[in-house]
């Protein structure tokens, strides 16, 4: 056993013998991910467009210490480095995004071969090293030339994303099986619709709803195209879901969890399960029929194969009287007395448990967990990092999973949030997520002592 293991010894002697990976069975999936503008870099190099994430974080004052993802981790010129990092850590699956705007610079029409060329490299670098690479078509860097003409607002980008992943698919699906349509749209249509904090910072309640339904219709429709044009593939799609307690056990917060649960948990799963928007639980959203034309209730439905779960936090919310429609707020963790890490996100282990148990109530035949992690305020102190914390938060995580697992929910995977440490969106390079340590001056990667573990843990019977 490690000697950094230390202080918690019972506790770590306790998992150490009880959880192995064997335990979550032999065809279970441990990969690790990340998303192209979080990595990258080049972001104006070899014939790449804009993306509203390049616009947002030139502007000044949006981002913390106004960073940007231009140079990231540079990514683009050091694939091949972060894919041996993944087969050293012996995780079998990488999980990362492709940058609409480097392939169509516009958005639509005119292709940059040199984009494809990229993501051809990247593949082909992945089978090489025998690593299985998992897309996602759209991790939330949407071309700037389609946010001039309203972003996911206008209807127009369903067919904009239609013929961007039938692009996509066509020139990829022979090489790759394991697609998945979108991450996170709860996230990227709720903080950039509606809260204006992240791309492309709007605030408008009406362009939320519209964005909420245009993306909703381009999940399916990125899975039905998907299905089209790769022979056997495994199409899934990623959601961020959070557990949520009341504040206090009475009827008021109860209602105010049954909206906030509509809101970050049901709203953009339910429509492709067939269930249609949860206006039972949040009413405000009947709007939202506003901008349906004939046929679109069929339109939503898609039946993926897996469905990708992202947790971070636990959610404890109360009723207030703002936001308006929403009557409900959430309470954070810092005012709460609770673990947290350096993005004030509570680590609540419980709650991948729980948000797993209460998922399994749909009939999805298949989990992965496509994200999962924390970020702590990591030391590079003589080329180690003793990120004692993040390991602990791995064997929590997992225990809970695993608990999930045994009581009969399909959870099939679990990939790493993140391989290295990257570009945290409004935050800038200061959280770290990574298993991999990253000098920003340098780009010196260095795997931290959570990276090793994962390797022990996996290789280990
Ligand atoms: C998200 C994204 C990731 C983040 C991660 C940590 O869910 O926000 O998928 O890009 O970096 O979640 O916040």
């Amino acid at each position: 056993m490690p000697k950094f293991y230390g202080s918690n010894f019972i506790n770590d002697l306790f998992l150490d013998q009880t959880l192995k990976a064997k335990d979550f069975g032999e065809d279970f999936l441990w990969g690790a991910a990340c998303a192209a503008y979080q990595v990258e870099g080049a972001w104006n190099l070899e014939g790449k467009g804009a993306s509203v994430w390049d616009t947002f974080t030139h502007k000044k004052g949006r981002i913390h210490n106004n960073e940007n993802g231009d140079v990231a981790t540079d990514f683009y010129n050091r694939y091949a480095e972060d894919i041996a990092l993944v087969k050293k850590l012996n995780l079998k699956v990488f999980r990362f995004s492709i940058s609409w705007s480097r392939i169509f610079p516009d958005g639509i029409g005119k292709v940059n071969p040199k984009g494809v060329a990229f993501y051809h490299k990247l593949i082909d670098e992945c089978i090489k090293q025998d690593v299985t690479p998992w897309i996602t078509l759209y991790h939330w860097d949407l071309p700037q030339k389609l946010q001039d003409q309203g972003g996911w607002a206008n209807r127009d980008i369903v067919n904009w994303f239609s013929s961007y992943t039938h692009f996509c698919t066509k020139e990829y699906g022979s090489k790759v099986k394991n697609w998945m349509v979108m991450n996170e749209p709860a996230a990227f249509v709720g903080l950039g619709y509606m809260l204006g904090y992240h791309a492309p910072g709007i605030i408008n309640p009406y362009k939320f709803l519209k964005a909420t339904h245009h993306t909703c219709l381009a999940i399916a429709e990125g899975g039905r195209v998907i299905r089209r044009n790769v022979v056997n593939a495994n199409i899934g799609t990623t959601f961020s879901c959070s557990h949520i307690d009341p504040h206090r056990n009475d009827l008021k917060d109860g209602n105010a969890v049954a909206r906030l649960d509509a809101l970050l948990n049901r709203l953009y799963i339910e429509p492709s399960l067939g269930l249609g928007y949860p206006i039972d639980g949040l009413p405000a959203l009947k709007r939202i029929k506003r901008y349906f034309e004939p046929g679109d209730e069929e339109a939503l439905k898609f039946k993926f194969d897996f469905i990708g779960l992202q947790n971070y936090f636990r959610v404890v919310g109360k009723k207030s009287l703002f936001p308006p429609y929403l009557w409900a707020k959430q309470i954070a963790a810092e005012k709460r007395n609770v673990p947290m890490n350096e993005m004030k996100f509570e680590v609540y282990p419980e709650g991948i448990y729980k948000i797993l148990k209460q998922f399994s109530g749909y009939n999805i035949d298949n989990i992965i967990i496509t994200e999962n992690g924390v970020c702590y305020k990591d030391e590079l102190v003589n080329g180690r990092v003793h990120d004692k914390e993040r390991i602990q938060f791995f064997k929590d995580y997992l225990f809970n999973i695993l608990k999930a697992k045994k009581e009969g929910v399909p959870v099939n995977g679990y990939f790493v949030w993140s391989l290295t440490d990257n570009f945290e969106w409004s935050e800038g390079y200061e959280p770290r997520f990574g298993l991999v340590h990253i000098d920003f001056q340098t780009q010196q990667r260095t795997i931290k002592d959570s990276g090793y573990w994962f390797k022990d843990f996996l290789t280990k019977d």
